[in-house]
């Protein structure tokens, strides 16, 4: 008992301490934690889905429902491929998931396994592990500009891991713990589709990037990271390449297999991957090539008359009526008041905005809206706009005036207003 608590042993204890709170200081101090070394990225086992079904006003996924409707496309497939499935019943389990038979997908894992290893190997020797990711191929200038350096991607993936992983999950896949309880649900950056961008199709640029994580997205979980250092946004972006980039290769490389099944070698995988590759990487590189043309803000509009005429005639527009159709009010369905869910590329679900509340996804900045207007929401089912209201750049602005005054009713001429608002006002 003295021995205890005698002088020596309590320096010893004290000294314990110390080292002990020590170690929890710096691990405090330490940005963040790595990812162990023998981790690697796990091989996709999620269905693809090849198509969404087309239909218009189905109910959303309950919450946690997200993860029982990719189970049970999973096993509906394995089910179809033991020639298993009935034609008219399916097993209890998924009697309660929408639509599951309208799905077409490719499940990963009743692929030829060799194959797949094959695949494994070759996307772990090009895009290496969590803890020391790379993009390994040729093209110098493309990396360079897209900052994809094992540098800038060993900092951005122990981000990623503190930040984004609890919704993105650790492929990108948008399936990390956080993603089923929340609607609409995570990214998943594997097809390397996005729905912010300022392009007419193909890949975003790093600033539709940035905006994303600059604003978060309103309306949804995606919080803002305004607050971080822009050098550790800068290493987040292109870590979300790298995952982008590596999920988009993993898929086309299944699809590939999956067309040609059980005769794709080892060496077939290898040399499809040196083929597709570059021209994905190149994809990312060359985003801007296909930006949306802007007209700058027509200055006549800080006239109060020119200003109302515009928002009445982006009305129009919006309604079909006057002559150039618009074609939004078939889908924002009274204005958007309407919650008529539908697929989007990902296989979830999304509704038209609704477009009183004033509540923009992609930003609020009048660009922001043109650039959504102009190009439309492609992996959402919206549509750019029609090519009588693309030609006239005037006309887009009319509408993103309009959306903007829409959900004030103060801002709306009184004849516009009374349409919307009648008494509701
Ligand atoms: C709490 C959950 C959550 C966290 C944390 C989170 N996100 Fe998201 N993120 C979302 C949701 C939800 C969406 C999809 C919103 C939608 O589809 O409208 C999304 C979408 C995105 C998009 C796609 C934007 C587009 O144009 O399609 C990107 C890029 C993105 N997040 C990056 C990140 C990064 C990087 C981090 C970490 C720094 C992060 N997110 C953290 C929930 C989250
Ligand atoms: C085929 C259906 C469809 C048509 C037609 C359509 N939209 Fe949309 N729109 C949608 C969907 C779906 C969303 C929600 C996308 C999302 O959040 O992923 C949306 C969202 C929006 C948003 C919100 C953008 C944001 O940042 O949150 C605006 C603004 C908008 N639409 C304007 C229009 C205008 C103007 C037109 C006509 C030129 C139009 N839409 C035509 C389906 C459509």
């Amino acid at each position: 008992m003295a021995g205890l608590f005698s002088a020596r042993n309590g320096w010893r204890l004290g000294g314990a301490a110390v080292v002990l709170l020590t170690a929890v200081l710096l691990s405090g101090c330490e940005p963040v934690d790595p990812y162990p070394a023998d981790l690697t990225y796990p091989a996709r086992s999620d269905v693809i889905v090849v198509e969404a079904p087309k239909l218009e006003d189905v109910p959303a996924d309950r919450p946690g429902q997200f993860t029982a409707i990719f189970a049970g496309l999973k096993t509906l497939d394995r089910l179809e491929s033991e020639g298993k499935l009935n034609a008219n019943t399916l097993p209890p389990e998924l009697q309660d998931l929408p639509n599951l038979r309208l799905y077409k997908t490719i499940d990963p894992e009743l692929l030829p396994a060799g194959a797949r290893e094959a695949l494994q190997k070759t996307l772990e020797k090009h895009f290496g592990r969590p803890s020391a990711p790379k993009v390994d191929l040729d093209d110098k200038a493309a990396l360079e500009q897209l900052k994809l350096d094992d540098k800038t991607l060993a900092e951005g993936s122990k981000l990623y891991r503190r930040h984004c992983l609890h919704c993105h999950g650790l492929t990108g896949d948008g399936r990390g713990p956080t993603a089923p309880w929340v609607n609409p649900h995570p990214r998943d950056y594997r097809p390397g589709i996005y729905k912010f961008i300022s392009v007419t199709e193909g890949r975003p640029t790093r600033e539709d990037l940035s905006r994303t994580l600059h604003e978060g997205i309103e309306g949804t979980s995606m919080p803002s990271f305004k607050l971080l250092p822009e050098e550790h946004i800068t290493a987040i972006i292109s870590y979300v390449i790298h995952l982008s980039l590596r999920g988009q290769i993993e898929m086309e490389v299944l699809k590939y297999i999956d067309s040609n099944k059980t005769d794709v070698k080892a060496g077939d995988v290898v040399d499809y991957v040196g083929q597709i590759a570059p021209v994905f990487l190149k994809g990312w590189s060359d985003a801007r090539a296909n930006e949306i043309p802007v007209l700058e803000y027509p200055k006549e509009f800080n006239d109060k008359k020119v200003f109302e005429e515009s928002v009445r005639n982006g009305h129009k527009i919006f309604i079909n009526e006057g002559g150039v159709e618009g074609a939004c009010i078939g889908c924002h369905k009274d204005y958007g008041r309407q919650n008529q869910f539908r697929y989007d590329v990902w296989g979830t679900m999304v509704r038209p905005a609704n477009l009183t509340t004033g509540i923009y996804r992609g930003g609020r900045r009048p660009i922001d809206l043109y650039y959504r207007v102009h190009g439309g929401i492609p992996p959402s089912g919206m549509p750019k706009a029609p090519d009588t209201v693309a030609k006239n750049p005037k006309y887009i602005w009319d509408l993103v005036n309009f959306v903007q005054a829409l959900p004030y009713p103060s801002m709306l001429p009184p004849d516009v207003r009374d349409r919307i608002y009648g008494d509701k006002k």
